[in-house]
């Protein structure tokens, strides 16, 4: 589904080279639920971001779905983002003059999608991550951890094949964070892919999988072991 080849990410700010990502290989098969832990500035959200389409890396490639994503267009990234892919972003990333459903419903717009259709995906995913009750509010009349549950409604709404989250329950009390990881194992078990940044271990033993992140490169890389 998802497979890095040698993915390395620098930042020049003017002065010098900074090198975050420094030469990541991953595969990731298709309906696997993956988690990427490592301390701060490690590259998670870099990292994310090379996987996801969000950003071009500066040496290696991503190959999503079959698709080598080099040779896209902008307008292909963005096509193909549309279609399969749904982010959770760290800082949630919710326009502040929208609603939480028409925040939900944007991406859905944007692909061609009938608002009616739109709307009813957005409460129903409003209602799985317990706000239904806060879908005509902005994004400023909501406390941050219903901000984050709202980014994460939008990005599982319209059940792309790929969600993308970062940090999805960093501000959350463990019951709200434990409606978000609910729909996530739900996804996950209709066979939808998922890769989570996650800085707490608890949930990141929820997956199948956890990558670990040191300083730009992959430091171990485990199955995670279920016993109940
Ligand atoms: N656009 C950018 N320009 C310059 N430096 C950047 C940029 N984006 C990230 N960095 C640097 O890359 C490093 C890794 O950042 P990244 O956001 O990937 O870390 P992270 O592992 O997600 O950390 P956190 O747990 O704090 O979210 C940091 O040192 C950061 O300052
Ligand atoms: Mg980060």
């Amino acid at each position: 589904m998802i497979t890095a080849k040698n993915i390395k990410r620098s930042f020049n700010d003017g002065q010098r080279e900074l090198e975050v990502l420094k030469g990541i290989d991953v595969t990731i098969t298709k309906g696997e639920f993956v988690a990427i832990i490592g301390r701060s500035g490690a590259g998670k959200s870099t990292l994310l971001y090379q996987l996801s389409l969000l950003d071009r890396p500066t040496a290696g490639n991503v190959i999503l779905d079959k698709k080598q994503t080099a040779t896209l267009s902008d307008n292909e990234r963005t096509q193909f983002r549309l279609e399969n892919l749904g982010y959770v972003f760290q800082d949630y990333a919710l326009i502040p003059d929208l609603t939480a459903e028409e925040n939900i419903i944007v991406p859905m717009l944007m692909k061609g999608m009938e608002k009616t259709e739109a709307l009813q995906k957005a409460l129903k995913a409003m209602n799985q991550v317990g706000l239904k009750d806060r879908v005509k509010n902005l994004p400023s009349e909501l406390s941050g951890g219903e901000q984050q549950r709202v980014s994460v409604a939008r990005a599982f709404a319209d059940e792309p094949k790929i969600i993308f989250a970062d940090e999805p329950t960093a501000n959350l009390d463990s019951a709200s964070a434990k409606m978000v990881l609910d729909v996530f194992l739900d996804l996950h078990k209709a066979g939808n892919t998922i890769v989570m940044v996650t800085h707490e271990m608890e949930y990141a033993r929820l997956s199948e999988r956890i990558i670990t992140l040191k300083d730009g490169l992959i430091y171990s890389d485990k199955k995670v072991s279920k016993k109940k």
